[in-house]
């Protein structure tokens, strides 16, 4: 599939439910519904607030990159951030939208907007954000060279990508290609087709360190300890033992599906 068809696809997919929301059975765009986004979020991902450290932001101008439902891009407005935000879908500016006025909340600018050709001047942000974005962008490398691009020199860019050597990307192997008589197919291709929107990838350390080596920046963190999405959490209890035993085995701070990296853009 060509690259304009295949983001068409994934915008299809991300404007039929906004991120997060397609658990949440209450009235759209209610108070209640909110809530119950955001305390399913940070309860199935509470990894999010030690990365991401919404307070250390005050005053900073920051940008969130694929804000799908909204909910980390409020926290950064109630740290006082000037909050400017962007995604590829109508769904999700709308949810970002209602989510503000029903909190009384201002963002600087929340506006639909592609990671790979982000509408923003080079140099103009304290901070990137992007949580679980660019692996489903047909480029991902251009669009984290966009993320880049936009931060100011000595700026900091934090995001998650997946990460392709994890528990969980072990799971969709054995759900989508061993149980299904096909051990030949590859974690690539299980998660091009089964993971979210078509067309969505996963990286190892060693992919993102050689492509972090052709950009400006300095890595400041690069981790992928095990999630509550590796150890099973939805899984009755000896699942989620034996799950949480492979992972101190094969190494708790590597095998984690959440590749949580921060950068710092350099001066030259
Ligand atoms: C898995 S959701 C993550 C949303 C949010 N960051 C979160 O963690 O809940 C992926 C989001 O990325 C957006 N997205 C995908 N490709 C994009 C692109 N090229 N530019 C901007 N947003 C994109 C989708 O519309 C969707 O809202």
């Amino acid at each position: 599939m060509n690259h304009l068809a295949l983001k068409q696809e994934v915008k299809k997919y991300w404007n039929t439910a906004a991120c997060g929301t397609e658990f949440i059975n209450l009235k759209k765009f209610s108070k209640e519904y909110f809530e119950a986004i955001e305390e399913f979020r940070y309860n199935t991902e509470p990894e999010i607030f030690a990365f991401a450290q919404f307070t250390r932001f005050y005053g900073k101008r920051i940008l969130e990159v694929g804000v799908g439902a909204g909910t980390d891009f409020l926290q950064w407005i109630r740290a006082g951030a000037l909050a400017y935000g962007i995604d590829l879908t109508d769904e999700a500016i709308a949810h970002v939208q209602h989510r503000l006025m029903l909190y009384d909340l201002e963002a600087k600018e929340i506006r639909i907007g592609d990671a790979e050709a982000v509408p923003y001047e080079a140099n103009m942000f304290d901070l990137v954000y992007s949580w679980g974005v660019i692996h489903h962008s047909p480029n991902t490398v251009q669009a984290l060279g966009e993320l880049i691009r936009v931060a100011k020199p000595g700026g900091t860019i934090k995001l998650m990508i997946y990460n392709r050597n994890s528990l969980f990307a072990l799971y969709q192997y054995l759900t989508h290609a061993l149980l299904k008589g096909k051990p030949f197919r590859s974690f690539k291709k299980v998660l091009y087709h089964h993971q979210e929107s078509l067309g969505t990838k996963a990286f190892t350390f060693r992919e993102i360190k050689k492509i972090l080596a052709t950009q400006p920046v300095t890595i400041k963190q690069l981790t992928a300890p095990a999630t509550k999405h590796d150890l099973l959490y939805y899984k009755a209890k000896p699942f989620q033992w034996f799950a949480y035993a492979v992972a101190c085995i094969v190494g708790w701070h590597r095998c984690g599906w959440f590749m949580m990296i921060e950068l710092e853009k350099n001066y030259k």
